[in-house]
């Protein structure tokens, strides 16, 4: 569904359920991530961008304290009050907006002055690794600060979010899905250094795209596979704060010259984790530099890179996105792929030459049907212009 049918069908719903207009609407994309890997969290850098899909919240004020919330696709309700917003166990959809919600009040949203009826509708595939859950909360805490006349800068929203993520939604994420979400621009990618919190935009030549491929393997990272990437990570950083002598807060502070020298300290399976943001920092940096010569091959050849060390080292990969890296190897249009977000499922992001993307999604999923039966989702992503109101 495009853009446009979507913000359609979601002003007719929830005209047609609460009986009146709706009084804000804002709109919030989905991401890419395109290089680094599990950095975020570490403080270092990633290259994302913002895509052409996204989910819309619309929000009327209510006269007293109820607030209701609709899932405008399978037209489920949830009911509360200002003084009843917690993480819920069921219907946990509701999680990524009340937590949001609560956030934006610093956890004391009885202070709202007043109640809301909402709806969201969106289309982003769910599962495939697009941070369909980040577009929500970015487009709520759009649309609820709007409603509230509550001013923040979109960093500030970007972290209202993320605390959403880990306190109501059980999910102890970095801030990339939401700052990719919130500072995505049209034909640019994002490249961020989650230390300083700063984001810039890289604009993209014409003559290349991004292919996604959705894998049909689960990726679920309210499980604890995420969790504990980002717990080994944490304490190779505090081993390292103890032999280098430097200080070190995170795995962004250690290079690899550094990993190779003192790993022995480490146990065999926290080493192995550290190694993968360590290297990807450093491609993420050699990337820049290729990406303004425009290198195309070159930062390709990191996105392969950043794949084999997700595969070897940090384990998050499965056999569904090894089988689509490897499919793309073999076609000379395709200049790099890699797994995309969490990993343990979901999608593979690749960079490809965008006049043969037909010849290139019929040869990825000629290879994957062979291997697993069931055909993956392809699709061509264009760089896109982030959340704001409509
Ligand atoms: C998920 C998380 C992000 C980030 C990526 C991996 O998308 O939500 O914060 O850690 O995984 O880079």
């Amino acid at each position: 569904m495009l853009n446009q049918e979507v913000y359609d069908e979601l002003v007719a719903k929830f005209e047609k359920l609460y009986g009146m207009k709706p009084e804000i609407v804002a709109y919030a994309p989905g991401r890419i991530e395109v290089l680094g890997n599990h950095t975020d969290y570490n403080e270092g850098y990633v290259f994302s961008a913002a895509i052409d899909k996204g989910t819309f919240f619309a929000v009327a004020p209510a006269a007293d304290r109820t607030c209701e919330l609709t899932a405008g696709d399978f037209m489920e309700t949830a009911r509360f009050t200002l003084d009843t917003v917690a993480p819920a166990k069921e219907m946990t959809w509701q999680n990524y907006v009340t937590g949001t919600f609560n956030w934006l009040f610093d956890g004391e949203p009885a202070k709202a002055a007043h109640g809301w009826k909402g709806m969201f509708l969106g289309n982003i595939p769910l599962g495939a690794g697009l941070s369909s859950s980040a577009a929500l909360e970015m487009c709520t805490v759009l649309a609820l600060s709007k409603l509230y006349g509550i001013e923040k800068d979109k960093t500030t929203l970007a972290k209202i979010g993320q605390k959403a993520e880990h306190t109501f939604a059980g999910c102890p994420c970095g801030l990339l899905d939401q700052a990719s979400s919130m500072y995505g621009k049209e034909g640019a990618l994002v490249k961020s250094d989650f230390r300083s919190n700063t984001f810039e935009t890289v604009p993209m030549g014409d003559g290349v795209a991004f292919m996604m491929v959705k894998s049909n393997a689960k990726h679920a990272l309210v499980d604890g596979a995420y969790a504990s990437r980002r717990a080994a990570c944490e304490e190779a950083a505090k081993y390292f704060a103890g032999v280098l002598r430097k200080k070190v807060t995170h795995l962004r502070d250690v290079t690899m010259a550094e990993w190779v020298l003192y790993r022995g300290g480490l146990s065999e399976t926290v080493a192995r984790r550290a190694v993968h943001p360590i290297g990807e920092d450093e491609r993420v940096v050699q990337g820049a530099a290729l990406l303004e010569n425009g290198d195309l091959k070159g930062f390709g050849a990191l996105m392969y890179d950043s794949h084999e060390s997700s595969r070897n080292w940090f384990e998050n990969s499965c056999e569904e996105l090894d089988a689509i890296v490897d499919a793309a190897k073999a076609i000379p249009e395709v200049y790099g792929a890699r797994l995309s977000g969490g990993g343990f499922g979901g999608s593979c992001c690749l960079l490809v030459d965008p006049s043969a993307a037909d010849r290139i999604a019929a040869a990825i999923a000629r290879e994957y049907k062979a291997k697993f039966g069931d055909e993956p989702a392809i699709s061509l992503i264009k760089p896109s212009e982030g959340a704001h109101l409509v």
